[in-house]
């Protein structure tokens, strides 16, 4: 298997200037650029659309995640794709019809992923793994940057892990992920870390180093 992938979540960045930002982690070592769209309703906090996704997309050259906690999703699909999205998540639990969602995304040509909040069982997810790329375990409850890991989550990750086995998929694990939780989820099989406010808190001095040293504990 490559080596771990790290997905600096730009909630944590600097909104007013968040161009800067995604340029800076990327020169930082970031190996992909992780984006959370949040709608009030399906999460209860607010944060950007694709117009932004699209404005950011010059500053980097890195594969973007993006990560959909809205419901409906599918309406949405299109423009985030559009907006230069690599990857798109969507929640298990934001509604009736994810095969299809899962399924749009792929004929949109985008890596199609699975995301579950840490109340949801990992059985929830099995009857879709022919349609993803990628499984985004939620490690904390969804919403906000800067809470704690959430240990009931590993087993989850495990089973994951088990039963995507021989399959070509990632396991990104997202939520108060730094160097002390980070070996853990490792360990019990995620190759993908998301990290908000491990990376970004202290300033732009710092994200080489706190990129390195979350790779280093992966
Ligand atoms: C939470 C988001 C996360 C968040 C992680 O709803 O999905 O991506 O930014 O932030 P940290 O790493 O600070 O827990
Ligand atoms: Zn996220």
């Amino acid at each position: 298997m490559n080596g771990p992938i790290i997905s600096p979540s730009i909630l944590s960045a600097d909104f007013a200037k968040l161009g800067e930002e995604v340029r800076a982690v990327s020169e930082a070592g970031a190996d992909w650029i992780h984006l959370d769209v949040m709608d009030g309703h399906f999460v209860p906090n607010l944060t950007f659309g694709p117009a932004v996704i699209k404005a950011l997309r010059p500053h980097s050259a890195k594969p973007f995640d993006v990560h959909l906690m809205i419901a409906p999703a599918d309406p949405y699909l299109a423009a985030f794709a559009e907006a230069g999205a690599d990857a798109i998540s969507v929640h298990v639990e934001a509604g009736p019809h994810i095969h299809r969602s899962l399924q749009a995304i792929r004929d949109l040509g985008k890596r199609a992923g699975i995301a579950l909040n840490p109340g949801t069982p990992a059985s929830a997810i099995e009857p879709l793994l022919d349609l993803v790329d990628l499984v985004l375990v939620m490690t904390v409850n969804p919403g906000f940057g800067g809470q704690s890991f959430i240990p009931s989550t590993l087993e989850t990750i495990r089973r994951i892990r088990a039963m995507s086995a021989g399959r070509d998929i990632d396991i990104e694990v997202d939520g108060g992920i730094g160097p002390e939780t980070v070996a853990e989820a490792a360990r019990a099989g995620a190759n993908a870390f998301v990290a908000g406010n491990a990376v970004f808190k202290g300033g732009p001095a710092g994200y080489a180093e706190r990129i390195a040293a979350i790779r280093a504990g992966a």
